[in-house]
């Protein structure tokens, strides 16, 4: 009895040893791991933009992915949050993402609405917004911060160049018509700026309630005035209902559609031979010819079993500045001024092309006149080459 009491001890002690040794090795081991890199990311995945947010996404995976997940070690780490395109949600999003999560970085978003609720809410605050498509001019205008980023454009950046253009195609007389939401009205207001510099004239302006898709009253209206042509802002479902509809009520191939690009991004599989030949200005194109186009086009088909597009490449676009910055940096994230300071000299090699950021921290980029063929946004020739936004009223 006694001796199977000694022996029962000589196993037990070198069991508790090692399991002790395997706990305070794993505590090590634990202590060591870098913290994660966390990264909120507000974009809407319900609702009229769902295909955009979908893409933005996509990119962003694609882009860390291409890194093992990791920026100088530590792991990056989503919160996944749904804006649903409300404005309303914006303002709570964002706290929670900030203040619940600790977030480094947030990510965010499509709607122009819902950028300017972000801002004011990340203003002073530790975390860093990224925005991967909003084009509210005042995000890099009159409301720019230190601590806020654009990987997309200005509305004015993608309207813009198409005013001149219109009248370099001979079109005098010109009905515009978007959504009446920011940045449906800041489009028709920059393309408006260069056609009339350029001689044009605007017969009419029409406002569309937003994210409403009824569009036939709209249409009969704009086949009675017989414009030269329409310049239009519409996208996601949106887009894919209006180009249908134009094409359904016997427009397309009397009066000519421009748009800024959104009418014909990611939409022309679903908008099928209506989109075919509608003349847009954008910041991409599906045809850009460079070797990181190529490389992230067949990479991302691969991946999600779809053609890339713009929301796909200024997604994956935010993943790289967030990585090269932290790589830049050794890793650390704790000095906000100096993170900044490194994304404002960062130069991006963007499907797109390589870009640098302006003093308001906006893209400056060249802006394509593109046309689609058997579905595809087809470079036609480079609108203007790097664009700057004005940047009006930024102090930065
Ligand atoms: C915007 O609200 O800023 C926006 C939405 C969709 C496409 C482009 C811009």
């Amino acid at each position: 009895m006694k001796n199977k009491k000694n022996k029962s001890c000589l196993t037990t002690i070198p069991v508790f040893i090692a399991t002790f040794l395997i706990a305070f090795s794993a505590n090590v081991l634990a202590e060591n791991k870098p913290e994660p890199i966390k990264v909120g990311v507000m974009l809407p995945f319900s609702g009229v933009y769902a295909g955009l947010g979908e893409s933005i996404r996509n990119g962003l995976k694609l882009a860390l992915q291409e890194k093992g997940n990791k920026a100088s070690g530590r792991e990056i780490q989503l919160v996944e949050v749904d804006t649903e395109a409300k404005p309303a949600r914006a303002s709570e999003l964002t706290l929670g993402l900030v203040n619940n999560d600790k977030s480094d970085f947030v990510i965010g978003p499509v709607h122009s609405g819902v950028a300017m609720g972000m801002i004011n809410t990340i203003r002073n605050k530790d975390s860093i917004m990224i925005i991967p498509n909003a084009g509210a001019n005042a995000a890099t205008g009159a409301f720019c911060q230190p601590n806020v980023f654009r990987t997309s454009f200005s509305s004015w950046q993608t309207a813009y160049p198409m005013g001149k253009e219109a009248v370099d195609m001979g079109y005098k007389k010109i009905v515009t018509l978007s959504w009446n939401y920011g940045f449906g009205k800041e489009s028709l207001a920059a393309f408006e700026e260069s056609f009339v510099a350029a001689g044009g004239e605007v017969v009419k302006k029409i406002l569309v309630p937003f994210p409403k898709t009824e569009f036939q009253s709209y249409l009969t209206q704009i086949a009675s005035i017989k414009p030269d042509a329409v310049f239009v802002f519409f996208a996601g479902g949106g887009a894919v209902k209006f180009v249908k509809d134009y094409a359904t009520m016997g427009l397309k191939g009397n009066i000519p559609l421009l748009g800024s690009g959104f009418l014909t991004e990611g939409t022309t599989t679903a908008q099928g031979k209506a989109a075919e030949g509608i003349l847009t200005t954008l910041h991409y194109a599906d045809t850009i010819d460079n070797p990181k186009n190529k490389k992230f086009r067949a990479d991302y088909s691969a991946k999600f079993n779809k053609s890339a597009d713009l929301f796909a490449v200024q997604g994956y676009d935010a993943g790289q500045l967030i990585i090269q910055a932290v790589e830049a940096l050794k890793g650390n994230t704790e000095d906000k001024a100096a993170l900044i300071e490194k994304m404002e000299q960062l130069e991006i090699d963007s499907p797109r092309g390589k870009f640098s950021f302006s003093k308001a921290h906006n893209p400056i980029q060249t802006i394509y006149l593109r046309k689609v063929v058997n579905g595809q946004n087809t470079v036609v020739k480079e609108s203007v080459t790097n664009l700057e936004d004005p940047a009006r009223g930024c102090k930065l």
